[in-house]
């Protein structure tokens, strides 16, 4: 009864119950998390959208909200049996000024960034999963990506964002929801939300030009200097991505490119600047007398690019990953890598990922531990912890995680309560994020 009646408003052809045809949302693209849905709801407008949740709320059955399905930890998938609700079809781009933008929350990344460069500008946040992250998705996690250092992650960017409540209501502008609204202040928590306090439909982000001189370069970092390097890079006015990785991925990314690595050290720093002047002087004072290949035309600077965003797809190639996105204070990244690789002895590790969490000079990175094989998650959390970082940075709690949650994020009674005001059948993303015993 649920499903046609939600069938009467999307369309037949847009509520998959074929095997099938429901088969692609109900893995992740690692392979690693999988589930089953009786159906895949593709809603075609905000209004479908919402009538959709209506019904679901009213029958007290839950969803997962899925996007691109690039999320690492579990959240997009139906791993309890939700309905599937794809937000893919909800991608309509408008550039509203040569400052903002208003995209669907199923706008892929790529064109997003391309409506930004219709008028000169530029998005502040960019990952190798462009043309296929989408923007709801984006916000749902607060991805940071390999811009974070310079613009801060997709909170930060968020000026405004119609959403849908779970019991289908639509609230076009969060930011004039006003106080005798149970959604007042959602705004302020829906970057991170992972979907479980409301759906993102549409969202107005910031824009801006980007400075017309690059220079990137590939720099070879001994361990004993990788702290002072990433300070001074970290300081300059024009920093606009700090990347990390070692020897073991740029051969990595290497063999898939079928090219040579151009250097290898115990890290490489993979740095873009940008500025009005050209930032290549300032960036070559702070490289000294550190080995490098810098690169002053943009084309050759995307070359070296292509060894930071092989990654992700050649540990993929490999197997199906164990994906652990921590942050880890600047003074504990040397011991990353052998304290993983002694925790699981029968694992192959890869560690990439961008040296600043955020845009405000704080010592913490965004690492990416990548591990092939056998893997003990709980040791590997262990081991971060016990160097001062936390367990998740810019790919979400979602499943994986949840069980930890409680070290991981400080705003989890906030979200709690958020949730018990607009979700109170917990029917938003049931198993995400928030405990159980929130
Ligand atoms: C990246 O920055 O490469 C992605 O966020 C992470 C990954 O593939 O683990
Ligand atoms: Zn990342």
């Amino acid at each position: 009864m649920l499903l046609s009646d939600i069938a009467t408003v999307v369309g037949f052809d847009h509520c998959l119950t074929d095997p099938d045809l429901r088969a692609a949302y109900e893995v992740d693209w690692t392979g690693r998390y999988r589930g089953l849905s009786p159906a895949v709801i593709r809603p075609g407008s905000v209004d479908e959208l919402s009538a959709v949740l209506a019904l679901c709320h009213g029958a007290g059955q839950p969803v997962v909200v899925q996007g691109g399905n690039t999320g690492m930890v579990g959240g997009g998938v139906p791993l309890r049996g939700e309905l599937v609700v794809s937000v893919g079809r909800l991608g309509n781009l408008q550039v509203v000024s040569e400052r903002r933008v208003r995209a669907g929350a199923g706008a892929t990344l790529g064109r997003l960034q391309q409506a930004a460069d219709s008028v000169g500008a530029g998005f502040g946040v960019d990952t190798a999963a462009r043309d296929s992250a989408t923007i709801g998705g984006m916000i749902a996690t607060n991805a940071g990506g390999i811009n974070v250092v310079r613009f801060g992650p997709m909170g930060d960017q968020l000026l405004d964002a119609g959403v849908v409540l779970a019991d289908g209501s639509y609230l076009p502008s969060l930011r004039q929801t006003g106080p005798d609204h149970p959604a007042h202040g959602l705004i302020d928590l829906l970057a991170g939300s992972e979907g479980i306090l409301a759906v993102v439909a549409h969202a107005d982000l910031t824009i801006a030009p980007d400075p017309a001189a690059v220079a990137v370069a590939m720099i070879e970092v001994p361990a004993a200097r990788l702290q002072s390097l990433v300070a001074g890079v970290g300081g300059l006015p024009s920093i606009y991505a700090i990347e990390l990785f070692g020897g073991p991925e740029v051969e990595l990314a290497a063999s898939g490119l079928g090219r040579s690595a151009p250097l290898s050290a115990d890290w490489l720093a993979l740095v873009e600047c940008r500025s009005d002047d050209d930032p290549a002087g300032a960036l070559a004072e702070v490289v000294g007398d550190l080995p490098a290949v810098v690169a002053t035309n943009p084309s050759v600077g995307r070359e070296l690019w292509l060894f930071r965003e092989a990654l992700t797809e050649g540990v993929s190639r490999l197997g199906i990953p164990h994906k652990f996105d921590v942050r880890v204070p600047h003074a504990g990244l040397n011991d990353v890598r052998a304290s993983v690789t002694a925790a699981v002895p029968n694992g192959t590790v890869f560690v990439w990922g961008h040296a600043f969490s955020n845009r405000d000079g704080h010592p913490t990175a965004n690492l990416h531990i990548n591990i092939i094989g056998e893997v003990d998650d709980e040791a590997v959390f262990d081991v971060i912890e016990n160097l001062g970082g936390s367990i998740a940075a810019e790919h979400g709690i979602g499943t994986a995680k949840r069980h930890r949650a409680d070290r991981a994020r400080d705003d989890l009674a906030a979200l709690a309560e958020m949730k018990r005001r607009l979700d109170p059948k917990r029917i938003l993303n049931p198993a995400v994020l928030l405990p159980d015993d929130f």
